[in-house]
């Protein structure tokens, strides 16, 4: 297994919208072998194979507080969705540093698909229905800053853009 490199926003690559698995070989399965890994070394509780620049719609997602209850999702479908809605305070590992308000449907339906191209559907709420609604959204090429202000998002984007180019001077100078 390997941690794969998480793209940061505002890399345009985040924004491409991931196609549909269609092959459940090996290969698949290293990648998400590969995934969860770099979700749990990260730390965080999901991650989108969009964030590791595989345009392909595949999410792992881990909300248990003791690390061991990998859910993986295939090319996920939300079937139904509440008119219940909550605010939760959103982080994502694309954008580090970055807590923000972000209010969805309270609780989801999914449809998808597992490792083995096996389909299942699972009732989501709390934590894992905001978690699945937010990984789908990097499959569509969204990053959850999108949903807020124009104004708080430019100061995101040029936070993140600062830090990239002091890491990068640090990178050069070593
Ligand atoms: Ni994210």
């Amino acid at each position: 297994m390997s941690i794969l490199n998480i793209l940061r926003y505002p890399d345009p690559r985040l924004h491409k919208v991931a196609k549909p698995v269609t092959v459940f070989d090996e290969k698949l399965k290293k990648l998400v072998a590969d995934m969860a890994e770099t979700m749990y070394d990260a730390p965080g509780v999901g991650l989108a194979a969009s964030q590791v620049d595989v345009h392909e719609q595949l999410v792992v997602i881990d909300v248990s507080e003791t690390n061991d209850q990998l859910q993986v999702f295939i090319n996920p479908e939300i079937i139904w969705s509440s008119d219940e809605r909550k605010v939760y305070d959103e982080g994502c590992l694309s954008v580090p540093g970055i807590y923000d308000d972000v209010e969805r449907p309270a609780e989801v339906k999914v449809r998808a698909l597992d490792a083995d191209g096996k389909p299942f559907e699972l009732h989501a709420d709390g934590l894992l229905a905001v978690c699945i609604q937010h990984e789908m959204d990097h499959l569509k090429g969204k990053v959850f800053v999108e949903y807020l202000s124009p104004l708080k998002r430019n100061r995101i984007k040029a936070k993140l853009q600062k830090e990239e180019r002091e890491m990068n001077k640090k990178a050069a100078r070593r």
